[in-house]
């Protein structure tokens, strides 16, 4: 673990520049500025190879040198990038094999960014030789506090490259996986439809089959290419240590992607950032066919609170492999949203306060620090559309205005002390994704129903990995574990003897090698479950299946949508039922000791099964309207509405896009008495 230097008293606030896109009078303006809008970190230079290595080992600091005085003139502290993200056009010209290709076997070509393959040993090379001569320039400026290596790995489709140098290369990280061409045909099942191979090099890369590959051999590449990017994060990390001691490493990930898995390539990191972008992250209400389409209409202006800080739960439990008591080390939101974004379908203008509301919101789920993205809106080239602190004409914006506005002494730090735990694991979601039987069906949504759920009961929820220690909590949840190993069954075992343990459909229905258990669904799980897999359903979109509580048939029923999987109980009692179609009268929810498992896609099954647990547990749940949160942090509550329009919640009216603070209730009281009083408000 790094030894860091920054110690934070309350959320700070930063920013990211890009001097290399305007004249250089501009820069002690812009830094002073800066520092005066109560700004404490600028990020510089993620995008900047072409002006600092124009041609091949021909240097030019002395812009940088010039911009780097002048932010640290003004008494900034400097996040500095290493630019790979951004190879310049001689770098591709001469060495076009560092190019990736796309699933479709193409080049995508120079004229954009992130056109390299993680696997190419000549990018390599000159990712190591980039952030050493940048890193040996500056690794040592005071004002240089930390890293943020490359930008946003897997933007544009490309944690997965599908070049002659990832197809050698995964061979090889083949063989070291299973020793054996007879182990491997063993584990992928190649049996089934002679896909067997005779030796390593008869193997290709699982772009362009005919139709659907082998889901083992997907599933391969997926950790194939995980592995390349941390690696390649290694590289740049091992550099900036031994050049930059006392700062920082970090990496600014995007919001819900899938293409790495984000833990692995977090190991060597001393803390994640995240970019947020609520307005945009809606997408993904969309693309999941969450419930009703008005949804994102009615939020179309703040995002959804619960997509954005789904985020922050996730980051702040990444690279806790580096605190040594295995808590949270942290994390920034390294690209905050200030105004509008310029690239999904349709990019409303954020409602007034959405910055305010964004800033608290990050701060409440355990950010340290929340950076604008940008400082001034382009003038040029892609991004002309987007917004930043700054108009084009240098004029504050909407978002500076809210910025200026902000008392950072309202934010300070704390601990969150989540007793709930989401598990999340990269492996279960791409196998899971990788055959979705059903539209609709997606990793991400289910596991997002089941964080809703909690946040709608006002829950706190640590988003973590399965393998991380869960004695801490009341409640472990885990929606979509659909790989097992009989390690982490031990682990989820141990789990539930002193917690309640819940767990949603196709959980344990796979292995490691993509395999079902040879006993079926739950394989590892059957003795901690008390049940066996009956039936699955994929519904199409529109085609409902209707759920009653086993033990009074006459209430309103829930109603699945997607997917529903029915249990024949061995041991474990059946809460609800399904009813009427295919699954008429089987077990559709089903308890033994402290193991409850979910079979269906139900927003409303899913909450009340959760309530009744966290009741039990004495986690004291309370019903909040959509788009109304509340997040605590230390000592404090933030009780937010993000609806563009007023809430009444607890007698009292919440206006449109508002935060408060609140006293938190003692433990004692959070118990006893779950009702926020109008007592406890503090302005
Ligand atoms: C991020 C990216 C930034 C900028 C921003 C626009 O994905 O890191 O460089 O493009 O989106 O919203």
């Amino acid at each position: 673990m790094t030894d860091l230097p920054l110690h934070f008293t309350h959320l700070e606030l930063g920013v990211c520049d890009y001097p290399e896109h305007v004249p250089p009078e501009r820069w002690p303006y812009y830094a002073a500025s800066q520092k005066a809008l109560g700004l404490r970190f600028v990020r510089l230079a993620e995008f900047a190879w072409s002006r600092l290595e124009p041609r091949p080992e021909q240097y030019d600091w002395t812009w940088l040198d010039e911009a780097i005085e002048a932010y640290a003139q003004a008494g900034l502290q400097i996040v500095l990038c290493t630019p790979t993200a951004a190879p310049p056009a001689w770098l591709v010209t001469e060495y076009p094999e560092v190019l990736p290709r796309g699933r479709d076997g193409q080049i995508k070509t120079f004229g954009s960014r992130r056109h390299y393959d993680f696997s190419s040993p000549v990018y390599r090379a000159f990712s190591r030789r980039m952030t050493r001569a940048v890193a040996e320039r500056y690794g040592q400026h005071p004002a240089v506090v930390g890293w943020q290596t490359d930008n946003e790995f897997g933007w544009g489709d490309t944690a997965q490259s599908f070049t002659p140098a990832a197809l050698s290369a995964f061979q090889q990280w083949l063989r070291s996986r299973y020793q054996t061409v007879e182990a491997l045909n063993d584990a992928w099942g190649n049996v089934f439809w002679s896909m067997e191979y005779g030796d390593w090099q008869q193997i290709p890369l699982p772009n362009q089959a005919v139709a659907e590959v082998n889901p083992a051999h997907a599933l391969d590449f997926l950790r194939f290419s995980s592995d390349q990017i941390a690696e390649f994060q290694e590289e740049q990390v091992a550099i900036l240590r031994e050049c930059s001691p006392g700062r920082f490493v970090t990496h600014n990930y995007m919001g819900f992607f899938s293409g790495f898995d984000h833990y692995r390539v977090s190991a060597c990191l001393d803390f994640a950032s995240w970019d947020s972008y609520p307005t945009g992250t809606l997408e993904a209400l969309k693309e999941w066919k969450l419930g009703d389409p008005q949804l994102a209409l009615d939020f179309a202006r703040t995002g959804h609170p619960d997509l954005t800080s789904f985020n922050h739960d996730l980051y702040r439990g990444m690279a806790v492999g580096q605190v040594a008591d295995g808590h949270s080390p942290g994390f920034w939101v390294m690209e905050q949203q200030c105004g509008q974004v310029n690239w999904a379908p349709s990019n409303p203008l954020p409602a007034k306060g959405a910055v305010e509301l964004w800033t608290a919101q990050a701060w409440a789920h355990g950010a340290d620090v929340v950076s604008y993205f940008r400082w001034r809106a382009a003038t040029m080239a892609q991004e002309v559309m987007h917004s930043g602190l700054l108009g084009h004409n240098e004029q504050p914006g909407r978002g500076f205005v809210e910025v200026a506005g902000l008392q950072l002494d309202q934010f300070p730090a704390g601990e969150i002390r989540a007793r709930v735990a989401l598990l999340h694991d990269y492996e279960s979601l791409w196998l899971y994704n990788l055959q979705p039987h059903a539209e609709g069906a997606n990793y991400w949504a289910q596991t997002f129903s089941y964080y809703r759920a909690l946040r709608s009961l006002g829950i706190d929820v640590d988003i973590v990995h399965p393998d991380s220690p869960l004695h801490d909590y009341a409640l472990v949840v885990a929606p979509a574990l659909t790989i097992m190993t009989p390690e982490l069954a031990w682990q989820l075992e141990a789990c539930a003897v002193n917690s309640q343990l819940v767990f949603g459909p196709r959980t344990a229905f796979r292995l490691p090698s993509g395999s079902t258990p040879p006993e079926g669904q739950f394989g590892s799980l059957s003795t901690l479950i008390g049940a066996s897999l009956l039936n699955y359903d994929g519904l199409p979109v529109g085609m409902t299946q209707d759920i009653v509580a086993a033990d009074q048939g006459h209430t309103e029923p829930h109603s699945a949508q997607h997917w529903a999987e029915s249990y024949q109980p061995d041991g474990a009692q059946t809460l609800f039922r399904y009813r009427h179609g295919p699954l008429d009268g089987e077990s559709a929810v089903i308890r033994r000791g402290n193991v409850t498992v979910i079979g269906a896609y139900s927003q409303t099954l899913i909450t009340e099964v959760l309530k009744e647990l966290l009741e039990a547990a004495g986690l004291a749940p309370v019903h909040l309207p959509e788009g109304v949160r509340l997040s605590r942090r230390g000592d404090l509550t933030l009780l937010q509405n993000w609806n563009s329009h007023p809430v009444m919640w607890q007698d009292r009216e919440l206006p449109a896009v508002s935060s408060v603070s609140l006293h938190s209730p003692s433990v004692a009281e959070q118990s006893g008495e779950a009702r926020l009083t109008s007592a406890s408000l503090q302005h």
